[in-house]
């Protein structure tokens, strides 16, 4: 039976818990970051950086290819069995970013990818503040499709469900706290190599799709199907998806 959701914070709350499920078809179909987007949130001399609602591992990727020292945090306990099959060497704790379980000061920088917004970011922001020593920094990640190309927008359009939800989390208010000096903003160009089948499977892994009601899924994959293969762009074999990394960065005072 499916319950409908009433109560906006309870739906917030089960979408944030909703990953861990499909932790494996999370890892194979996200797209990673782009170097240039960790390299413009990082302090100059970084060496441990805290990933932050690290899931399966595709940020922690990206900061050991810049030869950094990672130390994830994450609380679902299927994302984080994922990450420690796919990063064995790379230690992963359960916490929160509200809750996280490491020292006063002892990060050159806290990154998180995807996550922000299911964070409490008051909270939050005073905890990360507390890990990352004076100086360091604070960078939070999305990577969405890129809704200036138009079959893109229409594909975005076309993936809403009745669980969709008009904000976006990676634009609005940049946040603003006492002990983080004031947040910029900047955008990144990005693409990731696609079939129709795994651009539909990572659609999958949206959180409104993995709590959308079965039929709902199903009739939307279908949707979404069928436009693809009516495309030109992406009728046949691979193409790149064209995708926007949108950044947020802020200095620890
Ligand atoms: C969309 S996934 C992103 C995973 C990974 N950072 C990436 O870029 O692929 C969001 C992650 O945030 C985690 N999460 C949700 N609420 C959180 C919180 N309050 N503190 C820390 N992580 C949280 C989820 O468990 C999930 O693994």
């Amino acid at each position: 039976m499916i319950v409908p959701v009433t109560d906006e914070q309870e739906l917030r709350s089960r979408r944030a818990r909703s990953f861990g499920a499909q932790a494996a078809a999370y890892a194979e179909h996200r797209p990673d970051y782009p170097l240039e987007a960790l390299r413009w949130g990082l302090p100059a001399e970084a060496a441990h950086v805290v990933d932050l609602g690290a899931g399966t591992g595709k940020l922690t990727e990206g900061l050991r290819a810049l030869g950094l020292r990672v130390t994830a945090v994450e609380p679902d306990e299927g994302m984080r069995a994922e990450f420690g099959r796919l990063l064995p060497d790379v230690p992963v704790l359960d916490g929160t970013a509200e809750s996280i379980p490491l020292p006063d000061a002892s990060a050159d920088a806290v990154v998180a990818g995807q996550a922000f917004h299911w964070f409490d970011p008051g909270p939050a922001l005073t905890e990360i503040a507390r890990v990352t020593r004076p100086g360091g920094t604070f960078l939070a990640l999305w990577n969405h499709d890129d809704m200036t190309v138009p079959w893109v927008a229409e594909f975005g359009e076309l993936t809403r469900t009745s669980i969709s939800r008009s904000w976006r989390s990676f634009s609005g208010e940049l946040p603003s706290h006492a002990q983080w000096e004031p947040f910029e903003r900047s955008h990144f160009r990005h693409t990731q190599r696609r079939t129709a089948e795994t651009l539909l499977a990572t659609v999958a892994t949206h959180s409104h799709m993995l709590i959308a009601p079965p039929e709902e899924r199903e009739a939307t994959l279908a949707r979404l199907r069928e436009f693809l293969a009516r495309t030109p762009e992406t009728a046949e074999g691979e193409f790149d998806l064209p995708l926007m990394t949108t950044a947020m960065r802020a200095s620890r005072r």
